[in-house]
């Protein structure tokens, strides 16, 4: 959430900032800005809207910082775009000032006035405040008053080539290149412009200056880091139409290198937890819940011991059950999401063994973890998760396969098929046709349901959730059994129910289901990958699924209804890579 760069380079850096605000952009874009430094006087450009609203005639200046804003304090507006300027200094934040509203007063006190109503802005008056001719200790100074959350950049006039950041809770990573050196909020974002990159820890403080990146502690003393090369990322997927189309279409991709990296993976140094934890948690997010939900199926149903999986929003407050000795797997596409690193920070305070998995190698969450297990879906650019997700679950399986390994000698036998999903994500894009007629059928709908039962149930839910994402229309991925208690009062002529049924034993219960809500108008649709099944329904549609052994299908079933989701976005005249109000990388709580 908010997106924050700095560039010292060694000619303008108006366009390498534009560029990698570009790429920051799924962080946010209720606004956008720069500063740049030249001759001891800052050019700002901010503006609300995403990063093209602010393109025009280069500014001026080697140094200099951008912004691309999701509003938490302040609506959207120009006047509460960054960067925020006080004095000498300009600042760019991504977090949330928790005691901004205390600080702001204090300020105020002291004669200060304030041009937004961001809690950032407090940042920068109280730097100017404190500044006595030391940059760097300014910046310290002001930092120590700060509750909550920051990543900041901060340039002074008086300093040119000069950058002071500071990480507290909210992701921040310096990159160099040949012709430039960077901060920025995001590994990705660095991908294509800075060849090695070193994350900064909470507390750390990090200064460019003088052609040099250096990383210190509040008292200035520098810490030794060791920057390691940029993986090449896997580059945004190339055709046409939106990042989302183009993601979907890149699974059977991430699917197979994927699966190559955890075939290298070496599951020897957690051996130990994998055979002996006492209790197994999963904690996750979003989408990447539904992913850990899929393993708790997975490992209560191949290894029968139970996994507790939890909203990580929820375990972090809940006073969780975990101790000494348990497993806490914690699951993110990008590994900064603030709910997911805090439930593993709290699982590791109470000396659980983490291990994450994360799309983004060097994220917070992956360094932090005991052990990570690095998925390979490569960059992901559109908000709404698809190809991280159908890669979270080929890992969340392998992970179950080898504590089924661990725990029972033997692998599970599923576990010989898991080379076959990514041709058949390939054959389930046979189902796209049929998903556009549906969505032009179905997309002036005013709700929907998607159904299942066990792990269809997650299917379903990942399916709803995308709907509601992007196309703005109420969904709910339900238990099917559990319509009849309540919520099949909501069906009414027309009302569309999505139903997935890829467990032959469950099957029959699905359909029943189906023809109770057919009965009463509700206009049906039925994904399996059975013939019988499909033949035999009530439904008013039908749509095969590959065929896949039963435990790896969320991997497959879902996508039909990710590209469902896109295209009812799209004939409902939305932006299926840009969402209202959501940005990816949920960095505040
Ligand atoms: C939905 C979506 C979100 C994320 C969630 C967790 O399409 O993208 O629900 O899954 O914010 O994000 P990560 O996986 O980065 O922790």
């Amino acid at each position: 959430m908010c997106g924050i760069i700095g560039c010292v380079s060694k000619e303008n850096c108006y366009e390498k900032l534009l560029a990698g605000m570009k790429r920051l952009e799924y962080r946010g874009y209720d606004s956008a800005g720069v500063a740049l430094l030249s001759d001891g006087k800052f050019a700002v450009r901010k503006r609300r809207g995403g990063v093209s609203g602010i393109a025009g005639a280069p500014l001026c200046g080697d140094t200099g910082i951008g912004h691309t804003r999701w509003a938490t304090h302040g609506k959207p507006s120009d006047r509460n775009a960054h960067p925020h300027v006080a004095g000498k200094f300009a600042l760019v934040h991504n977090g949330i000032v928790e005691n901004h509203a205390r600080l702001r007063a204090e300020l105020e006190a002291e004669g200060e006035s304030f041009l937004s109503e961001t809690d950032s802005e407090v940042i920068v008056r109280l730097i100017a405040r404190l500044y006595e001719g030391d940059f760097f200790a300014a910046v310290a100074a002001a930092c120590a008053r700060l509750e909550g959350s920051y990543a900041i950049a901060v340039l002074c006039s008086d300093c040119p080539g000069e950058i002071v950041c500071a990480r507290q809770k909210s992701p921040l990573v310096a990159g160099a290149a040949e012709d430039a050196l960077y901060v920025c909020s995001d590994i990705p974002a660095l991908c294509g412009a800075a060849s090695y990159i070193a994350p900064a820890a909470d507390g750390e403080f990090i200064r460019i200056a003088e052609g040099k990146i250096a990383f210190l502690d509040a008292q200035g003393r520098e810490i030794p880091k060791t920057f390691s090369r940029v993986e090449p990322c896997a580059a945004a997927e190339t055709g046409t139409g939106s990042f989302m189309e183009r993601e979907i279409a890149a699974i059977p991709r991430a699917l197979e290198d994927t699966l190559a990296a955890l075939r290298r993976t070496d599951f020897a140094p957690c051996a130990r937890v994998l055979r002996g934890a006492g209790k197994i948690f999963a904690v996750a997010c979003g989408t990447a819940l539904h992913a850990a939900l899929a393993f708790k199926d997975a490992v209560e149903g191949e290894v029968g011991v139970p996994v507790l999986a939890h909203p990580a929003s929820e375990f972090r407050y809940r006073d969780p059950l975990v101790g000494e000795g348990d497993l806490v797997v914690a699951v993110s596409q990008s590994g900064e999401t603030a709910d997911t690193l805090e439930a593993a920070r709290l699982a590791k305070a109470r000396g659980a063994y983490v291990l994450s998995v994360t799309n983004i190698a060097h994220s917070s969450l992956a360094q932090e973890a005991d052990f990570n297990i690095a998925m390979r879906a490569g960059a992901e650019i559109a908000v709404a998760a698809t190809k991280s997700y159908n890669c979270q679950l080929l890992c969340l399986y392998y992970l179950a396969a080898q504590l089924c390994f661990f725990r029972k000698t033997r692998f599970p036998a599923w576990f010989a098929e898991l080379g076959t999903l990514p041709a058949a994500a390939r054959e389930a894009f046979g189902c796209f046709a049929q998903m556009n007629e549906l969505a032009a059928r179905l997309q002036g709908a005013q709700g929907m349901y998607f159904i299942g039962r066990d792990s269809d149930v997650r299917t379903a839910a990942e399916g709803a959730l995308k709907v509601k994402e992007i196309a703005y229309l109420f969904a709910e991925g339900y238990c099917a059994g559990e319509l009849k208690h309540g919520t099949l009062a909501l069906i009414e002529e027309g009302f569309p129910v999505f139903a997935v049924a890829t467990r032959r034993a469950l099957a029959k219960k699905c359909e029943n289901t189906l023809a109770e809500v057919s009965s009463r108008g509700a206009y049906t649709v039925l994904f399996s990958q059975y013939e019988d099944v499909l033949a035999e329904s009530c439904a008013d549609a039908v749509c095969r699924l590959p065929a896949v052994c039963e435990r790896l299908m969320p991997v497959v079933a879902v996508i039909p209804l990710q590209y469902f989701a896109c295209r009812m976005c799209v004939l409902r005249g939305y932006d299926p890579d840009k969402p209202r109000n959501l940005a990816k990388s949920v960095t505040v709580e």
